[in-house]
């Protein structure tokens, strides 16, 4: 088959590749003129993928990948491209109050004045809101060239019927006999690092419009995928993405919740939830300063965002997880008697271990937290290119030490070394990651979120939790 896969981006690209692997004769397009040159010289513009330069290498050399900035006739459309979320304001001043709601509301540090005394700017923050500017443009530019009995898939993640709703509806108003075209929404479900193993491996939903629909689209997705096709309607295609993201979203959100608890009783809740996943049907995830990414971060938002009065638990896991960077900066002026401290190493801008993906990472909202309230901050992150340098540089002449991100390179730290260049030898720990022993024992003041300040224990290989 001919296939058009809109969107070349983390997602897009390796479909486009794993597509024309298989044999089909893909034509890859993106806006992005920067994107579109450099695959057209054979230079990637996705790193840190396992697999993928070698196969992005076959398939572009053997012509079964082409890209272009405009789509061309095929049989099969996927549309791969971005949907963030964006303040309601910003998108629709009536959706607004229509899903404004009073849990949605950053917690933590509201009033938490910085070194030289002086309060945020003002907290309040308004619902969000899915972008789909991205996809009714992406559907406007395929319009021209689609024809009776063409597949247009939506791999992009959205709000339950969008797919109907906006991509059909697009379609219908540039003059498309949409009755003729066949639909569905195939939502992705990878890990970013592992994408083209994921996309092969993993299990496929895929939901049409109608039972037709499904049944195409699935027998289009068996000629790459390995893993089960399982076909669906396509609502339920989109609420199901949206559901496993909301799912880790409130337990970490409970995690987090669990590790305040922890805090105000002197109790580590890293050892409590090892102890509580021992439990055959209890698994945790891990509380931490915030959520990240593209995906857990977001989805949660465009189910309240189309059930606002029915999903109470679900925006009160957000207003949690968002509150979790200014609860970070309370732990902080804690551990320094009170009063945030001037200046501040921060550890990780990633969103999690050992990846250089930062999208939606909670280190930006505690670094910009930080810098509203005049505290001078140095980042660094091994794996994102703007924040790798000399850890030496980022220590030096600060305060305290903000661990944000559990990379397996500040494992390493050597205490000593670190308590020579970090003046007020402040250690807060966010991740539950740094054994806290050895930085006492070289003179570091140390708290952890989800235990408070530990307290330094004679003889201990760990330092207890003290009540913060
Ligand atoms: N990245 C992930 O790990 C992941 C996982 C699951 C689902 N998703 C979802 O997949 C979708 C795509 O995400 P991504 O991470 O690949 O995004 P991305 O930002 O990496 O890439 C999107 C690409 O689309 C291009 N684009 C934007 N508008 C376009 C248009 N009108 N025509 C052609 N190209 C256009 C952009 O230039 C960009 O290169 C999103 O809905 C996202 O939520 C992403």
């Amino acid at each position: 088959m001919r296939v058009c896969v809109i969107g070349l981006g983390y997602v897009g690209f390796p479909t486009a590749c794993l597509v024309a692997r298989a044999g089909h004769e893909v034509i890859g397009v993106d806006v992005n003129r920067s994107v579109i040159d450099r695959l057209a010289q054979g230079r990637l513009h996705i790193v840190n993928e396992d697999g993928l330069a070698e196969l992005a290498e076959a398939v572009l050399r053997s012509g079964r990948l082409r890209v272009a900035t405009v789509p061309e006739p095929v049989d099969v459309f996927i549309i791969a491209v971005p949907t963030p979320f964006r303040p309601a304001q910003a998108v629709d001043e009536a959706a607004a109050t229509s899903t404004s709601s009073p849990l949605d509301r950053p917690q933590g540090a509201a009033g938490l004045p910085g070194p030289d005394g002086r309060g945020p700017a003002g907290p309040s923050e308004p619902p969000f809101l899915a972008d789909l500017s991205f996809v009714e443009a992406a559907v406007r530019g395929l319009a021209p060239h689609v024809k009776p009995g063409n597949l247009v898939i939506l791999e992009s993640t959205v709000p339950p019927r969008t797919t109907e709703d906006v991509v059909r509806a697009t379609l219908e108003r540039e003059g498309v006999d949409v009755a003729r075209v066949r639909f569905a929404h195939a939502p992705e479900r990878v890990l970013p690092g592992n994408v083209v193993r994921e996309l092969v491996d993993n299990d496929r939903i895929v939901g049409g419009l109608t039972p037709e629909d499904t049944r195409l689209a699935c027998e289009f997705y068996r000629t790459f995928v390995r893993g089960e096709v399982v076909g669906t309607d396509a609502a339920t295609a989109e609420l199901v993405k949206l559901m496993e993201n909301t799912f880790r979203d409130v337990n970490i959100a409970l995690a987090n919740e669990f590790a305040k608890v922890g805090e105000v009783l002197g109790i580590d809740v890293w050892e409590a939830i090892r102890l509580a996943n021992r439990h055959p049907r209890v698994n945790f995830l891990r509380p931490g300063p915030g959520v990240g990414g593209h995906c857990i971060a977001v989805d949660p938002y465009f189910i309240a965002e189309v059930a606002p009065t029915v999903t109470p638990l679900i925006q009160t896991a957000r207003m949690v997880n968002r509150g979790m960077p200014g609860h970070a900066l309370e732990l902080l002026a804690d551990l320094a008697g009170g009063r945030l401290p001037g200046r501040v190493a921060v550890l990780g801008a990633a969103y999690k271990a050992d990846v250089g993906d930062d999208r939606e990472s909670p280190s930006y909202e505690v670094i910009r937290l930080l810098e509203e309230r005049a505290v001078k901050v140095a980042v660094h992150d091994p794996h994102v290119e703007r924040f790798r340098k000399p850890l030496e540089e980022v220590l030096a002449g600060a305060e305290a030490i903000l661990l944000l991100t559990d990379h397996r390179a500040y494992r390493s730290l050597d205490p000593c070394a670190a308590g020579r260049l970090v003046a007020r030898r402040l250690l807060l720990d966010t991740r539950g990651f740094l054994e806290a022993a050895p930085w006492q024992a070289a003179g570091f003041r140390v708290a952890r979120l989800g235990a408070g300040i530990l307290e330094v224990s004679p003889g201990n290989s760990e330092g207890r939790a003290g009540s913060g």
